[in-house]
């Protein structure tokens, strides 16, 4: 689909009913390959490879942890928060007795973008506060290099 860029960043990704029915749309806006989901009654938009070694999410499955919806990353299984990409894990603190396992947040690791709708169409701006955030690393040209070791 030919994107219709707006003024302010401002990305035309689709007709709303479209990204509704097709649930995970892929986009490359600036150079950067993004994941738009549609889960719930709710769009969002991500970078489209994880952060731990680039694997793409886009056939991931969306389950609720300790009441944060998460992307299952196809590849090694990590959880990424759908709304702050925060990267979870499942841990257990051996000064706690008995130890019990819990669900941790190792903080935003993979960058997530704003998407808005009006009349009836969809646009994601990307957000690229901070600097740095871990899943910069697998995007661009050499983000696809990066991609092809893994
Ligand atoms: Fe996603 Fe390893 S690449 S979990």
């Amino acid at each position: 689909m030919e994107e219709k860029e707006q003024s302010g960043g401002l990305h035309f990704v689709g007709k709303k009913d479209e990204l509704i029915k097709a649930k995970r749309s892929f986009r490359t806006l600036e150079g950067r390959d993004v994941l738009i989901i549609y889960h719930q009654g709710v769009f969002y938009a991500m970078d489209c490879y994880c952060y731990h070694a680039g694997g793409t999410l886009e056939n991931g499955d969306i389950e609720d942890i300790n009441g944060k919806l998460c992307i299952i990353c196809p590849k090694h299984k990590y959880k990424i928060t759908l709304a702050k990409g925060e990267g979870l894990y499942r841990g257990r603190n051996p000064q706690e007795k008995p130890p019990v396992f819990r669900w941790y947040s190792k903080g935003v690791k993979q960058r997530v973008h704003t998407v808005t709708e009006e009349n009836g169409e969809v646009f994601v701006k990307l957000v690229m506060i901070p600097n740095w955030v871990d899943s910069d690393y697998y995007q661009g040209e050499k983000g696809k290099v990066e991609r092809a070791k893994t």
